[in-house]
């Protein structure tokens, strides 16, 4: 199985399934002497975990990050960084009556087709757990990012279609303290009264994510086929469940002008300014010194309760009923993952300009 892994000078190499002995990555590349403890690791891994809420899977994991090279007396030594998180709750036998089965919205037909069999359980490497190995690397590129003064933050912006539309910067700032990590009070309550009823059809919801990177300077990104835009795409579209990814006023350019989409540029007090950002942050594939602002469509989330009409591996048809513990909306879950894609993806662009010019630009 190749396609492991992502980046080419901080690279990142995951491993693991849902329901196996433990998942984890290996990094290669991280800067020497930065001080880097499985804390740091913690503190991102513990926003991807269910939360609280009643949109959550109750599969309960501690997702304990253990370092095992790669750091010596508290800092980074240029070797491999290898990151392990245990299985702790893994149930197979939820899957057991399914095994022979293929999941509706899953990758289990796909990968049979691809690889001739399949770790049934849970979905084996596509299972959402396989993420934990982005979000272990992800924290220490966000790490690297603050010491540059670029910070990654997000939020869910829609759930089941309902839109969270009043809300501020502090409310983006404390958004993992809500169960659907929408910054929006009013939106949230709508949203938990839909994910109720979503509960009582045995049904699921889709939703948006937004990510903002912020204090990216200009010049970041490599065309002509690895335009930063680009690149943001590939490593949010390789998230499962994710099945749409814009950029700036993405699709809604579209029904634009030119004259309204361009960001017009002013020097104010000495400075470059843009007077409007529907780029969201990259022209031509490199960043513009403005905000990098993505979004990203989750899909409704696959494994339902409803009885649902699939194939078996013989190519019979059958039904089949999904048991075992899946979140009723995914995006709160996918935000996490997200963000550290991108912070996986700049840090990259980072590491690469360090030889892209002799001479300072004005
Ligand atoms: C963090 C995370 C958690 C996920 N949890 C679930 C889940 O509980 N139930 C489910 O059906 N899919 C879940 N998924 C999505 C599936 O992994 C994904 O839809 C499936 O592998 C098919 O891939 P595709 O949607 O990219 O085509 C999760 C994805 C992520 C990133």
């Amino acid at each position: 199985m190749a396609g492991n892994t992502f980046g080419k000078l901080f690279k990142v190499t995951s491993f693991g399934e849902s329901h196996g002995e433990a998942v984890g990555c290996v990094i290669d590349g991280c800067p020497a002497g930065m001080a880097l403890s499985e804390s740091d690791i913690q503190a991102e891994l513990d926003k991807r975990k269910p939360s609280e809420g009643i949109a959550s899977t109750k599969r309960t994991e501690l997702d304990k990050a253990k370092i095992l090279s790669g750091v010596f007396e508290g800092k980074t030594t240029g070797a491999p960084i290898a990151i392990i998180v245990q299985n702790e709750d893994s149930r197979p036998k939820d899957y057991g009556s399914i095994a022979k089965l293929f999941r509706p919205g899953h990758a289990d037909y796909t990968y049979f087709k691809k690889y001739g069999l399949r770790d049934y359980r849970g979905g084996g490497r596509s299972s959402g757990r396989e993420t934990i190995a982005r979000v272990a690397a992800g924290a220490i590129a966000k790490k690297i990012l603050a010491q540059k003064g670029i910070t990654i933050s997000g939020f869910v912006s829609e759930i089941g279609g309902i839109e969270a539309k009043n809300f501020s910067e502090k409310d983006v700032a404390k958004v993992y303290e809500n169960q659907f990590r929408v910054p929006d009070k009013e939106a949230s309550k709508k949203i938990e009264d839909a994910v109720k009823k979503s509960i009582i059809a045995k049904d699921s919801l889709g939703g948006i994510i937004e990510i903002r990177a912020s204090g990216v300077p200009a010049g970041l990104g490599e065309p002509v086929f690895e335009k930063l835009d680009a690149q943001i795409a590939g490593a949010l579209m390789g998230i499962g469940a994710v099945k749409g990814v814009e950029i700036g006023a993405g699709f809604g350019c579209a029904k634009s002008t030119g004259s309204k989409n361009n960001d017009p540029i002013r020097i104010v007090k000495g400075e470059v300014s843009f007077m409007s950002n529907n780029a969201g942050g990259i022209l031509g594939g490199v960043s513009s010194g403005q905000e990098i602002i993505v979004r990203a469509a989750v899909k409704p989330t696959s494994s339902i309760a409803q009885k649902q009409k699939t194939i078996s591996e013989n190519m019979v048809n059958a039904d089949i009923e999904v048991i075992g513990r899946h979140d009723v909306c995914i995006a709160p879950r996918v935000l996490p993952v997200a963000e550290c894609m991108v912070a996986i993806v700049l840090v990259n662009a980072l590491l690469e300009n360090l030889g892209s010019k002799i001479s300072e630009s004005k």
